[in-house]
């Protein structure tokens, strides 16, 4: 009978062959083909480990492991002959292996499934995606550090509801990206270590009959542990979910890098020029300069965060053990994959190459009262209450936007009018530079506390 089918893995229990739109529908291949590196690697170290305990013989698995070998080479040439009625990855390089070996290929699925397979492979591949994201993380972390150096001592108005507030150093602003950045990294690492766990030998559900040593195949492919539940191993993918967790939030927090840098970018704010090389101009109007890359990161983070939510919403249905609903699995997590690592590196060259107008920020610093808090943080300094001295260093403000003014613009006897606590030193907390070097504590904006950061910063990635 089963000459009529179109599976030559599956088809003995089947009476006609499958629907070519079935066969069109269920069919994984021409995606989850990505993970023939993992999916070969996984096979090779089952197969030696079937060989150590006694199942498969050295000749049927010294012909594995060379016709496993030879598939890697001929995919990579782009003369594999991938085929949707064989499904999947799976399906696919174990056909053309037993076309190549013959009876040892038919071997290779002992003690196994592709359940626990795919799951494996999966693992695999998230683990070297981790590692290149982390890699990405670390090398934009560098960059923001060494602008952060550059511009310890460049004043620019802080912002909270993106009204001037106080002024900061732009090396403190770039500091506050790198330190999201750092956790963003703690979360993947973190992910990671889930991740690395191996589901081989839990094979379709419940285990195996065959003496497997788990062990071993855990120690060839550098997992830190074989699972612990068959069951578990082979249906959760929370570790994925995870992996997108992170990703959707390290998309945010570029995200919100990219809207500042396309506010500073736009001549409104005038802070910043970004290199001519990452942006574009306007087909129409010639005098546009526009920051399309980080405009497509704070696009893109919408599909990273639709991915997470795929991932959700696909688990949540699903009773133990393996269900084919999971297959639906690697689409968003290769996009969100790709788009994470393509995202960092975009901006991992982008923005420590930018270049900060220093007169620019300090002049929307200085039109803003961004001194406003030291007026009156000086009041309270001279018996003032705080209150008082906010309320004090409001009319000041009132009477200076009325006539164009700054605060450190007025002469000392309009500002006594306001408060007779007011000296003639009161200049010195008056100005930019005087503003930030006095919020001189851990954590705060003045240029020492900016290098005594970066220094830090520098010893954290040295350390790796
Ligand atoms: N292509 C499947 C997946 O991605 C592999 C496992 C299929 N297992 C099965 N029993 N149909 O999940």
């Amino acid at each position: 009978m089963t000459d009529d089918t179109s599976n030559p893995l599956w088809s003995g229990r089947f009476t006609e062959a499958t629907d070519a739109f079935v066969e069109a529908f269920t069919a994984s291949e021409h995606y989850d083909r990505r993970l023939y590196r993992q999916d070969i690697r996984g096979s090779k170290a089952h197969a030696r480990m079937l060989n150590h305990v006694g199942v498969l013989s050295d000749a049927d698995t010294r012909a594995i492991v060379e016709g496993l070998d030879a598939i890697v080479e001929e995919i990579e040439r782009g003369e594999f002959p991938w085929s949707p009625s064989l499904e999947d990855v799976h399906m696919n390089i174990e056909a053309r292996l037993t076309e190549r070996i013959g009876d040892a290929g038919k071997r290779l699925h002992t003690a196994r499934s592709r359940n626990d397979q795919i799951a494996t492979d999966v693992r695999l591949w998230l683990r070297e995606a981790i590692d290149e994201a982390i890699a990405l993380l670390r090398r934009f972390q560098a960059g923001l550090v060494d602008l952060a150096e550059r511009e310890a001592e460049t004043v620019m108005p802080g912002f909270t509801h993106l009204q001037v507030a106080q002024p900061i150093t732009f090396g403190h602003h770039m500091l506050a990206w790198y330190e999201m950045l750092v956790r963003d990294e703690g979360r993947l690492a973190d992910c990671r270590e889930r991740a690395n766990v191996m589901p081989l030998g839990s094979a379709a559900l419940a285990g195996t009959t065959f003496p497997v040593d788990r062990d071993m195949t855990c120690a060839e492919l550098g997992f830190d542990a074989p699972s612990r539940n068959s069951l578990d191993a082979v249906s959760d993918r929370d570790f994925a979910i995870e992996f997108l967790s992170a990703s959707a939030t390290i998309m945010t927090h570029l995200s919100r890098m990219a809207e500042e840098l396309v506010l500073w970018s736009s001549p409104m704010f005038d802070f910043i020029d970004l290199p001519d090389r990452y942006c574009t101009g306007s087909s129409i109007m010639p005098q546009k300069k526009n920051p399309d890359v980080a405009e497509l990161v704070r696009g893109k983070t919408a599909r990273v965060h639709g991915a997470l939510q795929t991932m959700l919403t696909l688990m949540k249905g699903q009773p133990l053990a393996y269900n084919r609903d999971n297959q639906e699995d690697k689409e968003p997590l290769f996009d969100a994959a790709d788009t994470v690592v393509a995202s960092l590196r975009a901006f991992a060259d982008m923005v420590p190459n930018l270049t900060v107008k220093r007169e620019n920020t300090r002049e929307a610093a200085r039109r803003g009262f961004a001194t406003a808090t030291d007026l009156a943080d000086y009041l309270v300094r001279n018996g003032v209450p705080f209150r008082d001295a906010h309320e004090i260093v409001g009319r000041a403000v009132r009477y200076g936007v009325e006539r164009g003014r700054d605060l450190a613009e007025m002469e000392l006897d309009e500002l006594r009018h306001f408060s007779p606590a007011i000296g003639d030193d009161v200049f010195d907390v008056l100005t930019l530079e005087g503003s930030v070097a006095a919020r001189d504590h851990t954590g705060g904006t003045a240029p020492a506390q900016v290098r005594a950061q970066v220094a830090a910063a520098r010893e954290r990635l040295r350390e790796g």
